[in-house]
């Protein structure tokens, strides 16, 4: 490695495979905000899409190499399947890996941070090449119940040899990891914690309003929402249920299941779908209550962080990184209601505490804000963040 002398910012290639805005991309838009005159970060993406215009907002270099669409597009639980087309996608990575080696070679980085796991596997060769240092930025659980066990096995083995430091988005995603890692919890972005006048009701409906926001995908609990708004409905029976996102990665046939679950349960005239939204903020504010139901462990969830800063009470699935999120500060309760993971009667039982007793949940909002805001600040992540760079490129003081 070029030792970097004193006198010039630190230079940190960040590689992602998408240029599409899930929670790991969002999440590096606001830690690029935060980053200060000591990092000169620029950002290279695999596929073209809408966080390019995020990323140059910020005032980030960001330039596309395009891998061919079908790699680029593999979702994570169809990467396990060894098959001839996966074969042929593992070919097209040849002539791609070429130019990615020779464009990092170019740029000289002293750094490479790779912040998803095409993007980690990709840029091992190439940070070598260049004799950059390789920090690996992993979002994702890596276990089996979140990835396809083979995937999982191959990464852990990966993670314990490629990677100069490791950085996680919790103590949950370090937990599945077999080697030292940094916590660094997603930031907030600038104005997310100042809540707004709550949106009017749509005419003929009073509320209470109980939403969820996120991609509609099986791992998020959509449907453990409509399960549970049956229940619900029979003690508020104008509650009103809105779910915020659409579904991606070929989860139309799990969106079109939850919508007719909602239909036969005869809870449809009382869900809303918004659809996707680019700034949840006008949602929450009309929110008595944030729901996060994912059955299946979350590696952080930057939703729940959202709703907490704008003092909106949360109910949420007792697993992952969601629980460290309400965890009150040492000897206090927690900062939001938990519910058992799967569990529709228990996500009813959490979303009507909080209905029956609103004054109580409303308190609880209040400390959970006072907490988040502290914690989730993205100067501190940028912070830690910065500070994993520098040991890694030897600039560290
Ligand atoms: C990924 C994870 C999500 C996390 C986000 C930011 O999208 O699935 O849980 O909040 O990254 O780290």
């Amino acid at each position: 490695m070029t030792t970097p002398g004193a006198d010039r910012p630190t230079r940190v290639l960040v590689l992602d495979h998408t240029g599409e805005l899930g929670g790991a991309e969002l999440a590096l838009v606001r830690l690029c905000h935060a980053l200060g005159p000591e990092v000169d970060v620029r950002v290279l993406l695999f596929s073209d899409g809408p966080l390019v215009e995020r990323l140059r907002a910020a005032g980030v270099a960001t330039e596309v190499l395009a891998l061919d669409r079908r790699t680029a597009t593999t979702s994570r639980e169809s990467v396990g399947r060894a098959s001839l087309s996966q074969l042929v996608s593992l070919l097209r990575l040849v002539p791609f890996s070429w130019a990615l080696a020779r464009r990092v070679q170019g740029l000289r980085p002293d750094v490479v941070h790779t912040t998803s796991l095409k993007a980690d596997l990709l840029g091992v060769v190439p940070a070598r090449w260049a004799r950059s240092a390789l920090v690996w930025h992993v979002h994702d659980r890596i276990a089996d119940d979140y990835l396809p066990s083979r995937v999982a096995r191959v990464f852990r083995w990966a993670a314990a040899r490629f990677p100069d430091a490791v950085i996680v988005n919790s103590e949950a995603t370090a937990s599945t990891l077999p080697v030292g890692t940094t916590v660094a919890y997603p930031g907030f972005g600038a104005g997310q914690d100042l809540a707004g006048p709550r949106p009017p009701l749509p005419a003929g409906r009073s509320g209470p309003v109980v939403g969820m926001i996120g991609r509609i995908s099986r791992t998020k609990g959509q449907l453990e929402l409509v399960r549970a708004a049956r229940t619900v409905l029979d003690r508020h029976p104008a509650a009103v249920f809105r779910v915020v996102g659409e579904p991606s990665f070929g989860a139309e046939e799990y969106a079109d299941q939850v919508r007719a679950e909602a239909e036969r349960l005869g809870v449809a005239d009382h869900v809303t779908w918004v659809g996707f939204v680019a700034d949840p903020s006008t949602e929450l504010d009309g929110f008595d209550v944030c729901v996060h139901a994912s059955p299946v462990p979350e590696p952080f969830g930057q939703v729940v962080v959202e709703a907490m800063i704008r003092e909106v009470p949360v109910v949420a699935a007792r697993a992952g990184g969601v629980v460290e999120i309400l965890a009150g500060p040492p000897g206090e309760p927690a900062l939001g209601l938990l519910v058992e993971p799967g569990d529709e009667e228990s996500l009813a039982q959490g979303i009507l505490a909080v209905l029956d007793a609103p004054g109580e949940a409303r308190d609880r909002a209040v400390r959970a804000a006072v907490v988040a805001r502290r914690r989730y600040s993205a100067a501190r992540t940028a912070e830690v963040v910065s500070g994993v760079w520098l040991r890694a490129a030897g600039r560290a003081r």
